[in-house]
């Protein structure tokens, strides 16, 4: 993931190059779009007038499933583009990217069931809540499929949650029609399993919707995160209180980044983390420990700072060290 300035500042052409890259292993379709959008002047003037983050590829192909666009290049999408620019343009400003993976759940649960049980679990960048409950999918018999290597830390089947917190800048509702609709359109063509999924796991959050509060992390993180765990020890006194966060950290600049790591030290709660290669600073420190990365985009799992594996971004597959 590259910072907020780079997404705001780079120019239209070599952003959609770069972001025809990140889709290439999953997903054609955008590939194929980002790259002719790339050597495209009359898109690249039009996403040109978009301000900051607003720029961001990821949002400008949600909003084009989101509204039931074309995902063709050509004369269609360009017509398309002309003719619906101010609704694009609407969805692009006031929506922003809170892709919810539920999958990763499947590589986070076994790091979770190594730790006492029961845990009571606080999500930085929870989004829409939907990583803090592994226990109810199992429950319900939705599984996510994960290809393992090595030995787990320990057994999903084991781990009882007991509380479960969520906190985001923008926290979204499972329960309402319109975010369920945004958080698909989140999901890349030909990926349409992980679709599916979130649809299942979006229906059992819906039972009982998580909590997850409205908090800034850039702004006094040890205070956000130091009350919030202490309310987990309040509310399940004899539980394991762990901060657990996915692909958010990226979301940050480094010394914010730096903030929030030291926050959830200072909180003494344990510390489940699956962030980028390099998002998180002490543990890229030690990644010696797991040996190279299967492929460059592999996300790092660690326990206290600690590497402990090597997952894919969505938790298709896992390397335990
Ligand atoms: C890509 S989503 C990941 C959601 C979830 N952790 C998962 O793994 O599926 C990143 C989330 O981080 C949140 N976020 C970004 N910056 C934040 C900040 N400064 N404070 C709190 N949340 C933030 C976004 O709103 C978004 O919901």
């Amino acid at each position: 993931m590259k910072d907020a300035h780079y997404l705001e500042t780079e120019p239209i052409g070599p952003l959609y190059e770069w972001f025809a890259d990140e889709t290439a292993v999953t997903s054609p379709t955008w590939e194929r779009l980002c790259r002719w959008i790339a050597a495209t002047p009359a898109v690249q003037d039009r996403l040109a007038t978009l301000p900051g983050m607003a720029r961001q590829p990821n949002r400008f192909l949600a909003a084009i499933r989101y509204l039931g666009g074309p995902t063709a290049p050509g004369p269609a999408f360009l017509a398309w583009l002309e003719q619906e620019w101010p609704r694009i343009e609407q969805v692009v400003r006031t929506r922003i990217t809170q892709t919810n993976e539920p999958g990763r759940t499947a590589v986070t649960a076994p790091l979770l069931a190594a730790l006492p049980q029961p845990v009571a679990l606080l999500e930085l960048g929870a989004s829409a809540g939907l990583c803090l409950l592994p226990d109810r999918y199992s429950a319900a018999g939705l599984t996510f499929p994960s290809a393992v290597t090595g030995t787990p830390p320990g057994d999903a089947a084991e781990m009882r949650v007991a509380a479960r917190l969520g906190v985001d800048l923008n926290p979204l509702d499972v329960a309402d029609p319109d975010t369920r609709r945004w958080l698909r359109a989140l999901v890349w063509p030909e990926e349409e399993d992980r679709e599916t999924r979130l649809r299942a796991a979006l229906e059992i959050a819906a039972l009982d919707p998580p909590e997850v509060r409205r908090a800034d992390l850039t702004q006094e993180p040890h205070q956000v995160v130091g009350t919030l765990v202490d309310e987990l020890r309040q509310t399940a006194p004899d539980a394991t209180p762990v901060v657990l966060h996915s692909a958010f950290l990226a979301y940050l600049g480094e010394s914010d980044r730096q903030a929030v790591c030291e926050a959830i030290r200072a909180s003494g709660a344990r510390w489940v983390s699956m962030e980028g290669i390099r998002v998180v600073t002490e543990v890229e420190a030690r990644l010696d420990r797991i040996g190279d990365p299967p492929d460059p985009t592999a996300f790092v799992l660690a326990l206290d700072g600690e590497p402990v594996g090597w997952a894919q971004a969505h938790g298709r597959w896992v390397r335990w060290a």
